[in-house]
Order: structure tokens, then sequence, then C-alpha cells
């Protein structure tokens, strides 16, 4: 049998706790730097979420529900901004795009052209939803690693600033489509630094087995710049890459850097030229938990700078971009749950879990069934004086691995009715969301000076069957 010691000593080790989670010397307390920047928890003892009481977003709105603090993500969207702006003035600049695929709607289109940063998006439907909410073509990046002609189509006659160019296929199919609308494609091409990072570690290769990208080993990059020159209907800006996500450790922009900057002296050999921009992709990791300490883009743009300075030598400094899609809208997020069932399951030994099941789950949070990824939890309707108590927050989908956070401590008495709050669920939560077992998708609101206002609308049942062409008119009108 496996007995796990506990950081808080024999007392607590009957728990089935990890050994990362440590005992909460108050259980009701928020962890500095986990929640967004508005949530507090009033006099009351309810959490509130930029002025407005948990109950009360749940009264007015349902649940559950993605609770979006419009401040903090402008906030975190105008630090990228600023820092990276300041950082790089002394090199050539650098821009900042929106990773779209993080969360999308209009209202963050909105934001993101107010706080004057650029988006990325990497679909025909993330670009729907750009135009939808009037981004100008020019501060949009298209990526995508399987292009259909309609969306190259699509983002050129839009006029995007520029189209991340994936394999070398898609040279002469982008450069053929912009050749038919009369337009030369600004285009960048995505390269693949052999370079693998995810939290606190990264692999440098030699290969890369992995679908985006061309291959800087091999010489399938190399190829594609001179594909691409020979096509006038192309504007080759510069390069990308991307290398992964929820990363601590500069250790890997670093060789990536130095991989595509002498893919940029090698162009400026053999072709004589210069290319303006690089592109050095998002990743930049936020705290799920109190294993994650993050660097702040005050911390981040100068050692990015300082990577880009040193990797460049006495080649001419390219404009930078980045594209931080997690980092700004994931902490801006937290989704309310509302408790249903409690069962406390002896697990093996003395060792208990509390389950709590809630009214969502992996169809509004898969991250932690395909990630396994640690999130945190607090009730959210109260306080509480009773003792923690290991809970596992379990959602109400037909599947055991329906799981949203696995372990954190709660009030041992948390029950049917209360609310618990997840942090750091603004990204890559409703965008991955689904309908599994016919859920219907929850409601996106903002918050911000008291008030809550509807991004998105929850979904309904009707908007379960809309697409169901097997329901007969008569049914679909009586509801
Ligand atoms: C090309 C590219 N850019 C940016 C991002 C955003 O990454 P993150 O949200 O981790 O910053 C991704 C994420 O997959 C990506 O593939």
């Amino acid at each position: 049998m496996c007995v796990r010691a506990h950081e808080a000593g024999a007392l607590h080790g009957n728990d089935a706790s990890p050994t990362w989670l440590p005992y909460p010397d108050d259980v009701n307390a928020l962890i500095p730097g986990l929640w967004s920047r508005q949530t507090t928890r009033e006099e009351s003892g309810q959490m509130s979420f930029g002025g407005v009481p948990a109950r009360d977003l749940l009264a007015n709105h349902g649940s559950p529900l993605l609770v979006v603090d419009e401040a903090d993500f402008r906030s975190r969207a105008r630090e990228f901004k600023n820092e990276f702006a300041a950082a790089f003035a002394p090199l050539n600049g650098a821009s900042i795009f929106y990773a779209g695929k993080a969360f999308l709607c209009t209202s963050v289109v909105r934001w993101v052209r107010e706080e004057g940063l650029n988006l990325d998006v990497c679909t025909g439907g993330e670009l729907a939803v750009a135009k939808a909410a009037a981004m100008p073509g020019a501060q949009i990046a298209f990526h995508g690693n399987n292009k259909s002609d309609q969306e190259i189509r699509a983002a050129l006659e839009y006029g995007v600033g520029r189209l991340v160019i994936d394999s070398l296929e898609e040279i002469d199919r982008v450069a053929d489509i912009a050749a038919a609308l009369g337009v030369q494609a600004p285009v960048m091409l995505r390269v693949t630094a052999g370079v693998e990072a995810h939290t606190h570690e990264f692999i440098a290769t030699a290969h890369e087995d992995q679908k985006f990208g061309l291959s800087l080993t091999g010489g399938v990059a190399d190829e594609a710049v001179r594909l691409v020159l020979e096509r006038s209907e192309l504007n080759l800006l510069g390069v990308h890459s991307h290398i992964g996500s929820q990363i601590f450790d500069v250790g890997g922009f670093e060789i990536a850097a130095r991989r595509v900057i002498d893919l940029l002296v090698r162009v400026r050999e053999e072709h004589g030229v210069v290319l303006p921009e690089l592109d050095l992709g998002g990743g930049f990791g936020v705290m799920y938990n109190t294993q994650h300490a993050p660097k702040t883009p005050a911390e981040l743009a100068p050692l990015l700078a300082e990577i880009v300075r040193e990797q460049c030598g006495d080649f001419p400094y390219p404009h930078l971009s980045f594209e931080p899609g997690r980092a700004i809208v994931g902490p801006a997020g937290t989704t309310l749950y509302t408790v249903g069932t409690v069962k406390n399951v002896q697990v093996s030994g003395a060792h208990k879990r509390l389950y709590v099941s809630v009214d969502g789950g992996m169809s509004d949070n898969i991250r932690t069934a395909l990630y396994d990824a640690d999130y945190s939890c607090l009730l959210a309707s109260r306080t509480s004086p009773v003792d923690p108590a290991v809970v596992r927050i379990v959602g109400k989908h037909c599947e055991s691995g329906d799981i949203v956070v696995k372990d954190e401590y709660l009030p041992a008495d948390v029950h049917r009715g209360d609310i618990v709050a997840v942090p750091v669920t603004g990204a890559y939560c409703y965008s991955l969301a689904s309908n599994y077992n016919h859920v219907p998708r929850p409601a996106v609101v903002s918050v911000g000076q008291g008030e809550s206002r509807l991004m998105v609308r929850r979904e309904s049942e009707a908007d379960l069957l809309a697409l169901d062409a097997g329901v007969s008119e008569s049914v679909r009108e009586a509801r």
C-alpha cells in the first residue's frame, strides 16, 4: 500500500491529497495570484466577481456560468502590449497578437481591438468572429496546418495582415488564389524549430514529429523560402515558430530563436533578402494552482528581448511578434457551478475522498481529462468554520473521467446548493466546450464595476435540437 506523507504532517496524512497540495491555513481564503483581479470575498462570506456576488450572477444568468473579468483581461492585454513594446524598442519593436483559439467571441475581439492588440485566428470560423466584430484585416494573422481554399480566399479577401503558411503544398495554393484575386498575399512561414516546451521542461530535438510547420532539419524550411520567393503573388514577411504551451522557462524560446534566426541569416546569404519579421508564438504559462509561478509580462519581455538581441548578433533586428492566448484570458475567467450530489468515498485503507458533483463538467472544461490539468476551487456562496476535507469536483456526464478539479481542500460541510468557483478557466475551456450527453454549453458573462453583461448566451435544448434533421417541424414548433 502506498501511504503518502503530507506537507502539514501526520495529522493530515489520512486524506487522499497529492503531496504538492498544501493544507490550507484558511480554507475560505483566496490564494493571491490565483483569482481574477476583481475577485474578492465579501463580508457576507460570498465571493464577488467584478463587484457582482456569486449568487446574483447565477440568479441572473443561470448555472453553470463562465464569468470573465473584463478589467483583468484588458489589463493583461495592455501589460503584454506595453511591456513588450518597451523591451523591444531598442531592437526593432514588438507586436502582440492575442491567440483567439484560447477564447473568442465578438466582445473579446472588441476588447483586443480597443487595447491596440492584433489577433491570431486559425480557422474560417475564428475569422468570421473577427469580421463580425470589425477587427481590421491588417491586424489579423491567419494560421492553420490544413487551410481550405475557401479559408485562404476569405482571409485574402478580408485583407489579413499575414497568412502563415504551414506546408510546402500550401505555397502554390495561396499564390494561385492571390493571383485569381489580383492581390499580393503577405505571408510568413511557420517553421518547426525542434523544440517542445511544456511547463517547466523543454526538449530540443533533431526531428520534429508533429503536424505543424516546415521542418528546419533536412532543409524543408529553406526549400519553402525558395519556393515563396519564386512567386511574385507572395510577399514573404518572415518566419514564425510556436514551441508549446504553459511554458515557464524561456530556455525553449532561446533555442527556437537561435534556430529561426540562423534561417534568416541563411536567407540573406542565399537570396540577398533580409526578412523583416519574426514571430515567436505564444505559450506563456499561467497559475492554475500553487505549483505554478508564471513570469509577468514585465519579467518576460526583457528576457526575450535579450535572447533576440544575443541571437541576432550583427544581423539586423527583425520586428518581433508574440501570440499569448492563455496568459491574457486564462486568469480572467472563473467558472461557477452549483453543487448537487456529495459522496464520501473510501478510496483505499484509511483514505477518503469527498466527491462533489456539479452541474457542468467535461463539456465545459475538458482540460482536466484531456491534459491532466490540476485546477483549484473555493466555496463561493459562503465561508465555513468547518475543517477542510480533500474533495474531487466532478461533473454530471456519463464518464468516470469527468473530473473538473482532481484534488482540492474545501470545507467538509460542502453540500447541495453551494456554489463552487473554479479559477483560471478563461482559456481553452469554452473554446473546447462540447455538447457531450446533450448538455447545453453554459453562458459567458463579463463582469466589472458591479455589473454583469452577457457575452455568449446559454445554449438551450432547442439549440441542441436545431441541427437534428430527424426532428419534425411540429416537434420543433411545439418547443
Ligand atoms: C501558433 C500558436 N500561437 C499561439 C498559441 C497560443 O498559445 P497560448 O494560449 O498557450 O499562449 C497557440 C496555441 O496552441 C498556437 O498554436
